[in-house]
């Protein structure tokens, strides 16, 4: 049996690792849950997994959660803020951690559980986007693996399973295009939050939704895939697959493509992370490829969506400037939900703020924490200016 801790369990990772935990009872236990605000359904998992650890982000929420849980049979250990977040991610009873939360925030708890031996199943991007370096090392020095739970890398790793690492030509990582994919610039500059917030293929939480409408998202999983496959940006591209059917590919030096398909259920990838090195059978929908009408790819369009062109500069400049881009675009993209800025708005503020750092090579964690901190403030005041 394996006892997984989840950082993040009332998102839309959080409770997809629920139901693939439902689905196999005598092999995935859970010991230790985190939530940030939604309280109420987070009460409703406490009482269903009876974790033996729990935390919530604020001290109130967790005085209530206490008041809540007073006189069931069986009593948590309870924490709220980054020390409840730490609490869960070095669970002494957990071997594996996921790390589902949205954002830098994942940085700290994930680095943590790393110290503390866990396995990770990592879907927080943000984590190695703002530290690859850092925390791809610290895993290697405690022989840690972090396996990853979003669906393109998962498809990437299971296609370079038994494969020499030189064999690579080159990765390709697929992008459903968002929401947008089609629209003219002038259309772009009139998006709201609420058509951002409707995906074509994916139902997810708000910042990814919002990232993968700009192309951000695949911006920053160009980083972790960098990082993840300790392979450089040149062999890394982009791919346009509208129907994300194909959730990646690994091009090798023979001229053979492997792909991975699958149906767009983020409980596939979830699951292997889990269940790996076996597969486990389950009753999850199934791919009828006699019923997949013309899979279609396109280039990447950077001038409409510039999102993409600066994570790969950023993350081919390296150091601190990953981390730049990515809380400035955690600051954009919050802004832009909030009706302070535009839709084409958020590039623009990463971009500017980017402009006001000089990279450097970050002496640990935190500095990188530090710059994190100042880039924020800095996104934060260009955004007043709009
Ligand atoms: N969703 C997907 O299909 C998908 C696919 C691939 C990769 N990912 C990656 O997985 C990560 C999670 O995405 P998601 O879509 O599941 O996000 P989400 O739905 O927004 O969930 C985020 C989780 O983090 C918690 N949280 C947020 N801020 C917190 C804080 N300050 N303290 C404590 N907890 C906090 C939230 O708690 P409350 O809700 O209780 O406030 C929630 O449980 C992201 O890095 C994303 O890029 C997601």
């Amino acid at each position: 049996m394996k006892q997984i801790a989840i950082l993040g369990s009332t998102g839309s990772i959080g409770r997809q690792t629920l139901e693939v935990a439902d689905l196999f009872p005598n092999e995935l236990k859970l010991v230790a849950l985190s939530a940030g605000r939604n309280r109420q359904a987070f009460l409703q998992q406490c009482r269903q997994y009876q974790p033996l650890v729990v935390s919530l982000e604020l001290e109130e929420d967790a005085r209530w959660l206490q008041e809540q849980l007073a006189g069931e049979g069986w009593r948590p250990e309870i924490h709220h803020g980054l020390n409840g977040l730490l609490a869960v991610a070095t669970c002494p009873e957990a071997s594996t951690v996921v790390t589902a939360l949205s954002g830098a925030i994942g940085l700290i708890p994930t680095c943590a559980a790393i110290k503390a031996k866990k396995q990770i199943a990592l879907a927080n991007k943000e984590t190695l986007v703002a530290a690859g370096d850092y925390v791809t090392k610290l895993a290697a020095q405690n022989e840690v693996k972090i396996l990853p739970v979003d669906s393109e890398h998962s498809a990437i790793w299971q296609c370079l399973q038994g494969e020499a690492g030189q064999s690579v030509r080159r990765l390709l990582l697929t992008a459903s295009g968002g929401p947008f994919r089609q629209y003219h610039p002038e259309d772009l500059s009139q998006v709201t939050p609420q058509m951002a917030l409707k995906h074509p293929n994916w139902s997810m939480g708000q910042k990814i939704t919002i990232d993968s409408a700009t192309l951000m998202n695949k911006g920053l999983e160009v980083i972790e895939a960098k990082w993840l496959f300790d392979i450089d940006f040149d062999h890394i591209d982009v791919v346009i697959h509208p129907q994300s059917i194909i959730h990646s590919m690994v091009e090798y030096g023979d001229g053979s493509v492997l792909a991975h398909l699958g149906m767009p259920d983020m409980r596939i990838p979830i699951q292997y992370a889990l269940s790996y090195p076996a597969r486990w059978f389950n009753q999850l929908p199934r791919l009828k490829v006699t019923d997949l009408k013309g899979l279609t790819f396109e280039e990447p369009d950077t001038k409409r969506f510039p999102s993409l062109a600066l994570a790969y500069q950023a993350g081919r400049q390296g150091g601190t400037v990953p981390a730049v881009l990515n809380a400035a675009n955690e600051v954009a993209v919050y802004a832009f939900l909030a009706g302070q800025i535009k839709f084409l708005d958020i590039p623009q503020v990463v971009e500017r703020t980017l402009n006001q750092h000089k990279g450097i090579t970050p002496s640990g964690l935190e500095e990188i924490i530090e710059i994190d901190g100042w880039a924020r403030a800095e996104a934060a005041k260009i955004i007043r200016n709009y």
